[in-house]
């Protein structure tokens, strides 16, 4: 197995930047939940964030997906549970990778049953080829092909996650 680098860490951070520039324009005047899904996008959440120039908070949610590592099998629990209502508040649900659909989809139908005054998707990745449940991403980084990614947050077996690129998990050995 190698890793074969994807996105440099200068190209996420110029597209995380206009991201968040998106969302503090779209926001203006408006009281707005971050939601990281842990734990894939806590990087990407992290430096969005920081670049989002609004009054904002954020609270996490954790789900446990059951399927092998590299394969979603669409039966997703809330593993951590948003530590406070959402119930008016504007909510954007932040994700590492949208694979099949199946988790946000899921997310979705979950929280918009607390009544949030409005639920937006922002993930750093989709990769439209996988898609089994579509849902509409409003602030999305990259498209990406059918590959296994790494790296900025994204695991492999729980490894890579700090890797400050983008990678691909190659079946080539390592040299
Ligand atoms: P879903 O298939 O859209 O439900 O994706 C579920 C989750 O699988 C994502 O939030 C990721 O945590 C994980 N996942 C899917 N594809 C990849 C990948 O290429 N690399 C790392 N994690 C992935």
């Amino acid at each position: 197995m190698a890793i074969k680098p994807l996105i440099d860490a200068s190209r996420i951070a110029q597209r995380v930047i206009e991201l968040a520039h998106e969302i503090t324009h779209d926001y203006l005047g408006k009281e707005l939940v971050i939601v990281p899904v842990l734990k894939g996008s806590y990087v990407f959440a992290a430096d969005l964030v920081r670049h989002i120039d609004l009054d904002l908070s954020v609270d996490f949610l954790g789900v446990r997906s059951y399927g092998d590592a590299q394969e979603s099998s669409g039966v997703v629990e809330i593993s951590t549970d948003l530590s406070h209502p959402i119930e008016g508040k504007h909510v954007i649900l932040v994700e590492d990778i949208v694979d099949t659909g199946l988790t946000a989809s899921y997310l979705n139908q979950n929280l918009i049953t607390r009544r949030p005054a409005s639920l937006k998707l922002a993930s750093l990745l989709h990769k439209p080829s996988r898609t089994r449940k579509t849902v509409e991403i409003d602030y999305l980084g990259f498209t990406v092909d059918d590959v296994f990614v790494v790296g900025y947050g994204l695991d492999h077996a729980e490894k890579f996650r700090n890797l400050p690129y983008l990678a691909v998990i190659t079946d080539e050995p390592s040299s």
